[in-house]
């Protein structure tokens, strides 16, 4: 992902030596603990009975950046050793490209050069890389007081609703809404016990944004946060405020009034969801990722022998979550945040020099 002042690169493969990340632009000063990044990437693994008995203990290492604590201002890179691999069931699979998942465009792409173990390059497990980013970016926009928080607004058909107070309060780290998320596992475990899976929507809230980030055209924070999320693997719509339901409304409705609060301008109502003109307006910044289900499932699925050239059938084995949505709470709400850090260490170069 590259914003114009931070910018950061995925590296790995899913069962090669390590994934990890390195991120550019981060200015020095920034305090940081590995114990710290460890938590962001435990949250990376979701809830334990819906995600693969892949055993990682995904120890990050600081390779450079970081000297005493705090980022030095020099690139940085984190690793995280892949341990628990089990290859052999990918040679089985290798001609047979599973529906929804990356394997047939890949081996056009690459030419077959590829490496096709778990997904490689394709893997949700190279997310690992985005959450070590996402974590730098937090501890700056903390120290501006800016939190970002996601939760799991849907699985399946069950819909959370939460208010930005509940979200900001939460003891439950997946979703607020207690009777919702117990019918969301509900819904996993059905898919689950099918052989199944399940997809769902993230939504994030950004607290505290000031107003003035972003810009129109090619500065549109819009579509910055749009683009990074929709590089998260599985990703398939992405929406702002109130979104795709701002098309059935009038103007009257969806259009937000401003008033006066405390001395400080704001809006009644959040329908455009923080972001007006590709500029935030100082309102919370909500946005909302939608997940397909999991591609590798147990039922049987028609596909193509591409070596033989014929249609088969695909019975899969192996280790898959049977919902990724948990896992990746923390990953989106990583791209909101990196590109934030990066919007908003532009403006304080137009603060330093607009007089
Ligand atoms: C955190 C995370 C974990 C994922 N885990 C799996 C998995 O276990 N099995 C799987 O088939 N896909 C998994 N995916 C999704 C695939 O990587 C993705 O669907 C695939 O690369 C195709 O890309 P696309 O869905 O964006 O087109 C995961 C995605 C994320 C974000």
């Amino acid at each position: 992902m590259r914003g114009k002042l931070l910018g950061f690169s995925i590296f790995g493969e899913s069962h090669g030596k390590a994934v990890g990340v390195l991120i550019e632009g981060l200015p020095p000063g920034i305090e940081v603990s590995v114990e710290e990044l460890k938590g962001e990437l435990e949250r990376r693994k979701g809830i334990e009975r819906f995600a693969t008995k892949r055993k990682e203990t995904d120890e990050p290492k600081i390779l450079s950046g970081v000297f005493r604590g705090r980022t030095t201002g020099t690139p940085v890179v984190v690793i995280v050793e892949n341990r628990d691999v089990d290859s052999s069931y990918y040679e089985e699979i290798r001609n047979t490209p599973r529906p929804g998942h990356a394997d047939y465009p890949a081996g056009i792409k690459y030419f077959g050069y590829n490496d096709y173990r778990g997904g490689g390059h394709f893997s949700g497990r190279l997310t690992v890389g985005v959450v070590i980013a996402g974590y730098f970016a937090k501890k700056l926009l903390e120290r501006e007081g800016i939190k970002v928080r996601a939760y799991l607004k849907r699985i399946g058909r069950v819909e959370a609703h939460v208010s930005p107070e509940e979200l900001l309060s939460s003891e439950n780290p997946y979703c607020p809404d207690e009777r919702a998320f117990d019918a969301m596992v509900e819904e996993m475990e059905r898919a689950r016990k099918a052989g199944d899976s399940v997809g769902g929507v993230v939504e994030t809230v950004a607290f505290n944004v000031p107003p003035g980030l972003g810009g129109p055209w090619e500065e549109d924070i819009e579509a910055d946060i749009a683009s990074a999320l929709f590089r998260i693997p599985a990703v398939k719509g992405v929406e702002f405020g109130l979104g795709f339901g701002l098309a059935e409304l009038r103007g009257s409705q969806a259009n937000d009034p401003f008033a006066l609060k405390d001395g400080k301008v704001v809006t009644e109502t959040n329908n455009h969801g923080g972001v007006l003109g590709g500029i935030t307006t100082g309102m919370p910044l909500v946005v909302r990722a939608a997940f397909k289900p999991t591609p590798s499932i147990y039922l049987p699925q028609r596909t193509v022998d591409l070596e033989r050239m014929e249609e088969v059938t695909l019975r899969l084995r192996g280790r898959f979550d049977s919902c990724i949505v948990p896992k990746a709470l923390p990953v989106v709400e990583s791209a909101v945040a990196f590109v934030i850090a990066d919007h908003l260490l532009r403006r304080r170069a137009w603060e330093g020099m607009a007089r």
